[in-house]
């Protein structure tokens, strides 16, 4: 009797288990089980993009009203303002492009009333192929927009514009879902698009009660993505769905020479996902060219350094340089928006109408010494080594040894002097350090140890730095985000990030239910010099300066490419941490083998040194291993986490 309800709990418990880790792989989160070490680099580049992408394109300008003498008219302008030059290379068209879906054969057509060079031919047959040979030959390249389900935005947002698609119903349906190889194959072989932005609104706004539901015209779709709401979102199937264009693109470019712009708002946790599908991906819901808005955006991406690096961007919307907040008449702001993207290595993608643009607005959104901060090929996203609510100091690595860029950025109404000092830089305190002021283009001296700067209200002072690196030779692995993997995160459940800017929601205002509260999944994710929850790093209350934050049962893997011999670092449980009953072992291998392992570390307990020697080593892989089950999640720290 005994043995048999023994047997029975111990068949149940290995049910359970075996539910739960497919529940995690379903998620793509980590569980114990999947916890290892590859050896392999993981990450295939998406497309081609080692450098954020820079470009036009028609959204923040024109919305909907898009037609061809506007895009010609910016891609004109991108030339002859030498912003081209300066690196701006993609035209890319935005929603409201098609005039619908052949009944024949479910080709797209254009609607060529509003991009005439699209008739090339008899009835029904367009191609956009006069308009990228255009652009090609001004030595541009050219972009084009797309839904991942059967509608798109505009018909589901604007649906009293005059240019929507037209026909039945299946004529009407012009979004990727179902078509996704013969559109794809049209727009990059037979189109010759170089890029693609694919918007989600056909799998979320298209159920009974959505936007495009609701009016009756549509194929009502059952949301799989729910914008606000992580947990009510089928997160494999997005993923799914966005890794079928992805292969389709690869498939008709084989040489890997296209974008690939997921944009599905921050939802459905792609801030984690998002680098193994896309080339770039939204963080957030639409900027708007109002200073809360953008502050909304710019704090969608400024925690989330360890996902973004050459070929795989975080994307805070597109620049609202020229428009609203951000006009000719606030070149204060303007700069600031500028400067924050160019940090947060976000792709810089111009929304103003570049015909009548002013020579101030061209001159910022042509900065050279900004651009080569963004452009920089390390791809190192800047690192908030200092943040209040109202002050923050963002440092981003360059890829030359000892030089920095900083962004002392005053987020409030007033003038604020801001200290930024040697440890915020990584450099030795009685060295000098050498500044430049990347927006006046001049040197301002050097100081050592800390020197005060005054920061106009909601400027952004955008300098650069040099000076000597605190380690001797190699880097602290908070310098070199750009070659770190977030392979597993430690993540059970996604939770939504609470540091983010709250504006009034643009599209229900204050009466809407769901619009203020910060809805991007991120929250516990890996950080650079701060815990997973935004904290100072701690373990048995020794702080911390520098060094990786994660959680347990996280796998991070760093490009060594044989450029190091040692890794060295001070591993514990943060004091931050949620469960204090688990213990964790810290493991480092080195192209799959283990070099270095700690004894299990117990919450409470002075952090451990761990040292591997990993010369010739190609891909460093950083394995926190927790022993057993805690309630809450273990939160550990990688404190001075180097190589050298
Ligand atoms: C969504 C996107 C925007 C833009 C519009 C077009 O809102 O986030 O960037 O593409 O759709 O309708």
């Amino acid at each position: 009797m005994q043995s048999r309800r023994l047997r029975k709990l111990r068949n149940r418990l290995a049910v359970a288990v075996a539910v739960a880790l497919a529940l995690g792989a379903l998620a793509g989160h980590a569980t114990a089980a999947s916890l290892n070490a590859t050896g392999a680099w993981a990450l295939a580049p998406v497309g081609h993009a080692p450098t954020p992408p820079m470009g036009w394109n028609s959204w923040n300008a024109f919305g909907v009203n898009v037609n061809e003498a506007r895009v010609m008219g910016a891609a004109r302008a991108l030339v002859a303002d030498g912003l081209a030059k300066a690196g701006y290379r993609y035209v890319n068209i935005d929603d409201g492009w098609w005039l619908q879906r052949r009944a024949s054969d479910g080709r797209m057509i254009i609607r060529t009333s509003l991009f005439p060079s699209a008739a090339v031919g008899g009835a029904g047959l367009t191609s956009f192929r006069p308009f990228t040979d255009k652009l090609h030959a001004m030595g541009l390249e050219a972009g084009i927009y797309s839904d991942l389900g059967r509608n798109v935005c505009s018909q589901a947002w604007s649906p009293d514009n005059p240019n929507l698609p037209v026909g039945n119903r299946a004529e009407r349906e012009v979004g990727l879902y179902g078509h996704v190889t013969q559109d794809i194959s049209l727009y990059f072989k037979d189109w010759g698009f170089d890029y693609i932005k694919v918007d989600a609104c056909g799998i979320a706004h298209y159920g009974a009660n959505g936007a495009g539901g609701k009016q009756g015209k549509f194929r009502v779709f059952p949301p799989l993505m729910v914008d606000q709401n992580t947990a009510q979102s089928n997160i494999p199937a997005v993923r799914a769905l966005y890794a079928r264009v992805r292969d389709a693109l690869r498939a008709v470019r084989p040489d890997g020479r296209f974008v690939l712009s997921l944009c599905n708002w921050g939802a459905a946790n792609v801030r984690a996902w998002g680098k193994d599908v896309g080339t770039m991906w939204r963080t957030s819901t639409d900027i708007q060219a109002n200073w809360s808005r953008m502050l909304h955006s710019f704090d969608s991406v400024s925690t989330r350094e360890m996902y973004s690096g050459p070929g795989r961007w975080n994307d805070p919307d597109m620049l609202e340089v020229g428009n609203g907040d951000f006009d000719q008449h606030h070149l204060l702001q303007a700069r600031s928006h500028f400067s924050l993207w160019a940090i947060e290595d976000a792709p810089l993608l111009i929304g103003y109408d570049l015909r009548k643009a002013p020579q101030s607005i061209i001159d910022i959104l042509g900065a050279p010494e900004v651009i080569a901060v963004n452009q920089d090929p390390a791809g190192n996203q800047g690192v908030l080594e200092y943040t209040s609510s109202d002050y923050q100091i963002i440092v981003k690595t360059l890829s030359r040894r000892g030089e920095k860029a900083v962004a002392l950025f005053n987020r409030t109404d007033e003038a604020a002097k801001i200290e930024l000092n040697s440890a915020h830089l990584k450099m030795v305190a009685d060295a000098p350090i050498t500044v430049r002021d990347l927006w006046a283009r001049r040197d301002l001296g050097s100081f050592t140890g800390s020197r005060v700067f005054t920061v106009r209200p909601h400027e952004v002072l955008m300098l650069k730095v040099s000076g000597k690196p605190l380690l001797a030779s190699g880097y602290y692995l908070s310098e070199m985000t750009g070659r770190i993997n977030v392979a597993d995160d430690g993540v059970l459940v996604p939770e939504e990030d609470p540091t983010i800017h709250r504006p009034l929601d643009p599209y229900t205002g204050s009466t809407g239910s769901d619009g203020t509260r910060p809805v991007y999944a991120g929250w516990g994710d890996p950080r650079a010099d701060s815990t997973p929850y935004d904290d100072t790093l701690r373990i048995a209350n020794v702080s911390y300066r520098y060094g990786i934050g994660a959680l347990a049962n996280s796998r991070l893997q760093v490009q060594a490419e044989g450029g190091f011999t040692r890794f060295s670092a001070q591993v514990g449980i943060d004091d931050t941490t949620r469960g204090r009953a688990a213990p964790v072992r810290f493991e480092v291998y080195g192209d799959g083998k283990l070099l270095a392992v700690s004894r299990p570390m117990h919450f409470n307990e002075a952090a451990a040194p761990l040292r591997a020697d990993v010369a010739g080593v190609k891909v460093v892989e950083l394995i926190a291993r927790q022993i057993g089950t805690d309630q809450g999640a273990v939160v550990v720290t990688w404190a001075n986490a180097a190589l050298e």
